[in-house]
């Protein structure tokens, strides 16, 4: 790379701002370090945006599910943003991967790091601007794992949406939300309403957040899987958007070398 397309994608990258996703290109260069050389940015000078970078975290966990990678495994992700997860899953040699957000935004990223990303493959993975109600529409073939990040509690159906993603997804499915903690009722959803042009939110302006992890697991069962784990529980002491991740599989025991507390 020559410094003159060094700065090149750097002016890019900056025009496509904000970024959510920290994604390595190549050499030490990634979206996040445009903006930021340790990787840490202030939400405030990122249009209200968290810059993350799960990548570790990620592959820790995905090694767990699947230690011998994914060379023969298909990977959805549902509100893919930026493609991260797509592109960290690519790392394990993934098949097939399909990432899909509502907001061109986000697609635009996830091409754009499609294209100027050279420290692994790229192939093999679709990006497709969709709302995730309209991905019965498309017919894809079922996936081995799902990730339903940052997703459920941007919808007006909720139990649908998730629904959607379940029906699609033949072993393993990520869930991970915020929540509104209510200890009095943990088997209930509380309304919100959210904004529709914040590039974060979602797009019909009617949310749900689950009150405890007892309204997802009930969920998740009644959608089939036989396994649960909770494998993140972030509770905020002033009880607003605490948050968790619960790994769910279709087979029980599937989740034995998970680190993780079970819920079923
Ligand atoms: C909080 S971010 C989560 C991003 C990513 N999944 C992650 O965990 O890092 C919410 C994402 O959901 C997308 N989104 C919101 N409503 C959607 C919908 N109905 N269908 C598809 N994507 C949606 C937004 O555009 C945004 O990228």
């Amino acid at each position: 790379m020559t410094e003159n397309s060094i700065a090149e994608l750097t002016q890019k990258i900056k025009s496509m701002a904000p970024w959510h996703h920290d994604i390595h290109l190549f050499d030490d260069f990634t979206t996040g370090k445009v903006f930021s050389p340790d990787g840490k940015l202030d939400r405030a000078e990122n249009d209200g945006v968290t810059l993350i970078s799960p990548r570790v975290r990620y592959l820790q966990q995905l090694d767990q599910i699947y230690p011998e990678g994914m060379s023969d495994k298909s990977f959805l992700d549902c509100a893919c943003n930026g493609g991260g997860y797509c592109f960290w899953s690519r790392e394990r040699d993934l098949e097939r991967g399909v990432g899909f957000d509502v907001r061109d935004h986000w697609i635009q990223q996830a091409k754009f790091v499609q294209q100027h990303r050279t420290v692994f493959p790229t192939d093999r993975i679709e990006f497709q601007v969709m709302d995730l109600y309209d991905v019965p529409k498309q017919n894809h073939e079922p996936f081995d794992m799902t990730y339903f990040s940052g997703i459920f509690y941007h919808l007006p159906d909720p139990v649908t949406g998730l629904k959607i993603a379940a029906d699609l997804t033949t072993d393993v499915l990520i869930l991970n939300t915020a929540m509104m903690l209510d200890p009095n009722n943990p088997r209930g959803l509380t309304m919100a309403r959210e904004s529709r042009t914040k590039v974060m939110s979602g797009v019909h302006q009617l949310s749900w957040f689950p009150n405890g992890k007892e309204s997802l697991r009930d969920i998740l069962l009644w959608l089939g899987f036989k396994d649960l784990k909770v494998t993140m529980f972030n509770e905020r002491k002033d009880n607003f958007r605490s948050r968790i991740e619960i790994v769910a599989a279709r087979e029980s025991g599937r989740l034995e070398n998970l680190n993780g507390e079970s819920l079923t």
